[in-house]
């Protein structure tokens, strides 16, 4: 099955690069390939989600369930994967409620804060698969130089959770009162 993993892992990660590149393209350039950078990345983004799914689904099949939660860099392999989903779950939803709107006004923003997050954390599912398959990167020595080794479980401390379900509610407050018609 590690081999079936290998495989459709290729079709998140490619489809997450690509919508990456899209919206920066929609935000940042103007013409003809931003026009359709925009127009095309609803599709691109479901298409990542799809493979998404496959490459979750598969990820559990390639090793023992205990095998996978025991391991300290296959958690962390498991928890990125998730996170990634987590993020491109987001923007697709809000591409898909929102449409063009997103690449206007602040909340495009939002959308570029977004995009980059979900680059770098599926950069690190990426990297941790290959270092459990056996092909460690330079980018692990990067992330430890960013204080984090990949061989050891990655915790979030709790005043950081809490931080960050505070950030949350106020960015959902500020939305909510937020006039959706601005131009910024
Ligand atoms: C979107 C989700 C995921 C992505 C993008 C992803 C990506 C990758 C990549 C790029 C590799 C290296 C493949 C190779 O070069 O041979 C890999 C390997 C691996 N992944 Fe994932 N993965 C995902 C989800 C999961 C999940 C959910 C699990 C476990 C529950 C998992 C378990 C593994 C294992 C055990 C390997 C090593 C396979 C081997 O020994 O050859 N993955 N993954």
């Amino acid at each position: 099955m590690n081999g079936v993993h290998a495989m459709l892992v290729h079709f998140p990660l490619a489809f997450w690069a690509l919508a990456t590149l899209m919206i920066l393209a929609g935000v940042f350039l103007s013409g003809r390939f931003a026009e359709l950078s925009r127009a095309g990345l609803l599709p691109v983004l479901v298409f990542s989600l799809l493979g998404a799914v496959a490459g979750l689904v598969s990820g559990w099949l390639v090793w023992p369930a205990e095998a996978n939660l025991y391991s300290p860099l296959a958690r962390n392999h498991i928890l990125m994967a998730i996170w990634s989903l987590a993020i491109y779950s987001s923007i697709t939803l809000l591409i898909w409620r929102f449409g063009a709107l997103m690449f206007q006004g602040t909340q495009r923003w939002a959308l570029v804060v977004l995009a980059l997050a979900g680059g770098l954390l599926f950069a690190i599912t990426g990297t941790l698969g290959g270092h459990l398959a056996g092909s460690p990167t330079h980018f692990s020595q990067l992330l430890a130089a960013f204080g984090w080794t990949v061989y050891e479980t990655f915790y979030v401390p709790d005043a950081v959770l809490v931080a960050l379900l505070l950030l949350a509610i106020i960015a959902a407050g500020v939305g909510l009162t937020a006039k959706t018609g601005d131009k910024g």
